[in-house]
């Protein structure tokens, strides 16, 4: 059975249950096909190598952070080709995040207005699922583990936070995700402003070079930004990468924007969105970081990607790689295979 053909059969189920508990069953079952050797069928993107940030990435198209809080189905996931995989956001310790139903589907949209808040089991039982996972104890390709703060530490004291989570997960990382721009944390994106920011990325890159001395591997930092920003704004974080030389962007979280979606079904509801109404705001800071740092710094682009195309636009802007969520859940596990088709301009292989 091909992949669409399967996902086709099922998403009318899925689509019927609220959106968390489709979440809910849609990842247990994965993994139960990927045990079965079922995933094995699946038609892969072809090898399309891309060295950013000092890795190789087996092709540019990465699953982005939220869909896997805990890292507890990094092995099914990797099986859908993804030539990333990046897990958190995890935070130091474990909290519920928001009361439910906090994720909801805007079909008429093709969009996801979430507001999880960070709900996960903290770092400690993260890293231990990151440890016990094949792809990452078989090296199979590039982790991206997405580290924030806990909702009860006031923001005063974000910096703790990123610095513990970042000292858990550093020696088992490809790469680091300094996320300050979930909407669903209180103040997070505070974070973003000029003297905050400096401050932030002071300490971690002081760590960074502290744990690559100790564990004798550079693992690159990135810091994951929202799409609701101005010229001055992206200006600024532009330089302040650059001035403590952070090895990369991702760009971009979900929207507060809600303007293109408050007509429809579940539109008013408080949260990100994400999928296609997300996808022209991260495109415009895209372009921006791209006016502002030119090649100096790897742009990772995510907001929107609903087909090839998508993908292809934002390489054309200027990014280096490509990631994807709430396409995932609208068009199915085929988006990869398609993504990475149309970057590369290549054909898939069995
Ligand atoms: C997210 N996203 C997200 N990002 C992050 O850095 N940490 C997180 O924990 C989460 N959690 C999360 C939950 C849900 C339900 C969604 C839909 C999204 C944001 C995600 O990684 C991505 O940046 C945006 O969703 C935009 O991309 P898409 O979904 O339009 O492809």
């Amino acid at each position: 059975m091909s992949e669409k053909l399967l996902y086709a059969l099922t998403r009318p189920l899925l689509f019927s249950l609220n959106a968390e508990a489709a979440h809910n069953l849609t990842l247990p079952a994965l993994r139960k096909a990927h045990a079965l050797g079922l995933t094995a069928r699946l038609r892969k993107a072809a090898p399309d190598p891309r060295v950013v940030m000092g890795l190789t990435f087996p092709n540019p198209v990465g699953l982005a952070a939220g869909l896997d809080k805990d890292g507890a189905y990094i092995d099914a996931l990797a099986a859908l080709g993804f030539g990333s995989i990046e897990v958190g956001t995890v935070t130091p310790r474990a909290q519920p995040g928001n009361p439910k139903p906090r994720i909801f589907r805007l079909p008429a949209k093709r969009a996801i207005i979430n507001r999880m808040g960070f709900n996960n089991g903290g770092v400690d039982a993260f890293v231990a699922n990151v440890q016990s996972s094949k792809f990452y104890q078989n090296k199979e390709g590039i982790l991206g583990l997405n580290i924030g703060k806990n909702a009860a530490t006031p923001i005063e004291n974000a910096v703790d936070d990123y610095l513990h989570c970042l000292e858990k997960v550093y020696p088992y990382a490809s790469y680091v995700t300094v996320n300050i721009s979930s909407p669903n944390t209180a103040n997070l994106r505070q974070l973003q402003g000029a003297s905050e920011l400096d401050a932030l990325l002071a300490t971690l890159k002081q760590a960074q070079l502290r744990l690559s001395d100790q564990h004798k591997r550079y693992v690159p930092l990135a810091l994951k930004i929202a799409p609701d920003l101005d010229a001055e704004q992206i200006k600024n974080i532009a330089d302040t990468l650059l001035r403590h030389k952070i090895d990369g962007v991702i760009a971009t979280n979900t929207t507060l924007n809600h303007r293109t979606v408050d007509r429809v079904r579940n539109g008013n509801e408080q949260g990100g969105v994400s999928g296609e109404p997300v996808f022209e705001l991260s495109n415009i800071v895209i372009r921006a970081l791209k006016r502002e740092m030119g090649d100096a710094l790897p742009i990772i682009g995510v907001g929107g990607i609903m087909n090839g195309d998508d993908a292809r636009v934002k390489m054309k802007l200027g990014a280096s790689l490509v990631q994807l969520y709430t396409g995932l859940i609208y068009a199915g596990p085929g988006l990869v295979r398609e993504c990475a088709q149309a970057i590369g301009g290549q054909d898939g292989q069995a």
